[in-house]
């Protein structure tokens, strides 16, 4: 009986379930999308119980669509969006809506506490002290929701990002991995134990935490209510590390860019924890006995800066409009736009930051918006890889996520790092990813040489402009950024 692999990749608006074979190809797809809450301006929340809908129903699409039985699936890998946080009780009901990664509700406690400990949690956690990790968006839980601190110290309550709660739900352990817990902002990357100075810092107790675990084990067994079958869990990994693993970037030096509602580009450091001010290090993987790390530029505001385009002035119908119309000019004739919606992330971090459109004339118009789209997500881009080049080698970048199916970006994007940048066949590498880590697990693939060899590439595009204009280019870019710094202070 032929089998293969399961895997769940619950993002931050959809969840999704891909069945792949041994060869890497999808058999079966199930995508559903689920509600965003906003109870105030700037915080953001999931209903857990919809997200779980979400996920068991794509896993149902997928399994109908690639036509197999529960019982051939050797393995389920699961990956999933970072840092957001869910507290639930031994049966598994949340206590609270889940609190999102993007949510700013704790902005403040983490600037406070920034200010005497910022370098103490940078040194233990390899992260920028931000509202984006989960440490304060946990004190916050605890604090606010009536009765859960004492709850909590009885033991009665468990926390989890959200493949902690996945997992837990389908199997009944509590575990999560080092990926994840590398984003919580409680963890200890070099000593791999969960931190106990900054658990009294956030007043966590400690009873309520995951045990952490290599991204690729068996953490459990399906219950059979689920799928009628005991399947292993046996893939575990934050949906960014996921998609480097997926991109087969194994080595260091290595470089993936995910392109989606924000851009998240990692680099592989190997066995070496690297510090920059303006990057994360954070872990990649926990496999076979070795973690090794990464460098991380995560940008906040890329896809939803077309999404903007689209739903907010609507000046296209679809994302993939804005190839064309960024084509119908020969340069951006002066026109930048800053998408700094929500401030900027790496390698700015300023909270205060604005979007900006500048260079207008009477004779811009929207193809000159979309161009500057197109080239702000390209900009961006270089930004973060100009700091990680100062700490690793960069020979070409991996790319995957919706925008890159846009030929302009790629193309701008190549010509504007004047690197390789390189598209693969199969484009699902975040659940790719998870699929490997679960098959590793259960020797469905043998090891790392193997997936080397299913990686291919589908297209490479070669720098091709010439440097003048480049670097004329970039200067503007980032005297447009200079100018939409701290606006929301002024
Ligand atoms: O750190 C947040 C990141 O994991 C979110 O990814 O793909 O759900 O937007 P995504």
């Amino acid at each position: 009986m032929e089998k293969f692999v399961l895997s769940l990749d619950e993002g931050t608006t959809s969840a999704r379930a891909i069945i792949f074979d041994r060869e890497s190809n999808v058999l079966g797809f199930g995508q559903y999308e689920f509600p965003q809450h906003y109870p105030k301006p700037g915080w953001v929340e999931h209903d857990p119980e919809e997200i779980w809908e979400a996920q068991m129903r794509a896993i149902k699409t997928a399994i109908e669509g690639a036509k197999i039985e529960p019982n051939q699936i050797a393995a389920i890998g699961v990956t999933n969006q970072r840092e957001t946080t869910i507290v639930w009780d031994k049966s598994g009901k949340p206590l609270h809506n889940a609190i999102v990664w993007q949510c700013r509700r704790t902005a403040e406690m983490v600037e406070e506490i920034k200010r005497d400990y910022g370098s103490l949690i940078k040194e233990k956690t390899g992260l920028v002290p931000d509202a984006y990790f989960s440490a304060s968006k946990l004190r916050w839980l605890l604090d606010n929701v009536p009765g859960l601190r004492e709850r909590a110290e009885k033991g009665e309550v468990l926390f989890g990002t959200v493949d902690t709660f996945l997992i837990y739900r389908l199997t009944g352990e509590h575990v999560t991995d080092y990926s994840n817990a590398s984003r919580t902002m409680l963890f200890n990357i070099k000593k791999l134990e969960w931190d106990d100075e900054l658990l009294e810092l956030f007043k966590i107790p400690e009873g309520v935490l995951p045990e952490v675990r290599e991204s690729s084990e068996v953490y459990g067994y399906t219950k059979k209510e689920i799928l009628g079958e005991e399947i292993p869990v046996s893939g575990d990994a934050g949906d960014q590390q996921a998609a480097l693993f997926g991109q087969a970037a194994f080595e260091t030096g290595m470089v993936k860019a995910t392109y989606g509602t924000g851009n998240f580009i990692l680099a592989n450091t190997g066995k070496m924890v690297r510090y920059s001010d303006n990057l994360l290090t954070t872990i990649a993987w926990g496999l076979k006995g070795r973690v090794t790390y990464a460098l991380e530029g995560s940008i906040f505001v890329t896809g939803a800066a077309v999404q903007w385009l689209r739903d907010g002035i609507k000046i296209i119908k679809n994302a993939s409009e804005t190839e064309e119309l960024a084509r119908k000019l020969a340069s951006n004739e002066g026109v930048y736009f800053v998408p700094a919606f929500v401030g900027l992330g790496a390698p700015y971090w300023d909270q205060f930051a604005r979007g900006l459109i500048i260079g207008i004339t009477r004779s811009t118009g929207r193809e000159h918006l979309a161009r500057a789209t197109l080239e702000a997500i390209a900009y961006l881009t270089r930004d973060v890889i100009e700091e990680m080049e100062a700490l690793v080698g960069i020979r070409e970048l991996r790319v995957d996520g919706g925008a890159t199916a846009n030929d302009f970006l790629m193309q701008f994007q190549a010509d504007i790092l004047n690197r390789r940048v390189v598209r693969p066949l199969v484009k699902e590498t975040t659940a790719l990813g998870a699929a490997y880590l679960a098959g590793l697990a259960v020797d469905y693939w043998e090891g790392l040489e193997e997936i080397k060899g299913l990686w291919k590439a589908e297209r490479v595009f070669e720098p091709a402009m010439d440097e003048e204009t480049r670097e004329r280019l970039y200067r503007g870019w980032k005297e447009a950024v200079k100018r939409a710094m701290g606006w929301a202070k002024v």
